[in-house]
């Protein structure tokens, strides 16, 4: 399985149609810091296609101590490709790429059903949970790197 780098753009009908499923706008995900310098956005390719994505930036949370912080978005796999171990690898890869480039926290807004999954990883969940719209219930997840 080959990781690339990708545009925000290229991975934006995936994000929409495994993030916000049945929903025709694309607004719910772009997200603002999409195209800052920082991002980073990794896909997984299959027939042309893109079937899975995950993307990074450069985020500054006052929750966490030290002071480069990435925040990581809309890890996704098309429903044809899950329980392969896809989401697992790509997300791998995006934490080695943010620590390359200096983070020293990284921290997310988790779907509170994938809590285990990103404890796998060392995350530690913290917070209320909250509802967001047009979505599910959430709730904020970190890990400090050094
Ligand atoms: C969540 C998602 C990215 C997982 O992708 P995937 O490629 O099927 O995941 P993997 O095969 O790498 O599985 C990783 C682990 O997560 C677990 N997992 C996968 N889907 C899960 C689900 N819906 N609920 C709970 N655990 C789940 C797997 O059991 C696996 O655990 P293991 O490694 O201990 O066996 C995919 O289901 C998806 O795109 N869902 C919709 C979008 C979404 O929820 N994104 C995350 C937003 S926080």
């Amino acid at each position: 399985m080959e990781i690339k780098t990708y545009q925000a753009n290229d991975l934006l009908l995936l994000r929409r149609n495994v993030m916000r499923p049945g929903m025709e706008s694309f607004e719910d995900v772009m997200y603002n810091k999409d195209d800052h310098p920082s991002a980073i956005h990794l896909g997984v390719e299959k027939d042309g296609k893109i079937i899975a994505c995950v993307s990074a930036y450069e985020e500054y949370n006052p929750d966490l101590p030290n002071q480069t912080h990435y925040r990581f978005r809309a890890l996704c796999v098309d429903e044809n490709y899950r329980m392969q171990g896809i989401a697992r690898k790509l997300f791998d890869r995006l934490i080695e790429e943010v620590i390359n480039k200096g983070a020293q926290a990284i921290w997310f807004t988790a779907r509170t059903h994938l809590i285990k999954f990103y404890n796998s990883f060392g995350f530690i969940e913290y917070g209320e949970e909250f509802l967001i719209p047009n979505s599910c219930m959430h709730i904020k997840m970190y890990k400090v790197i050094k």
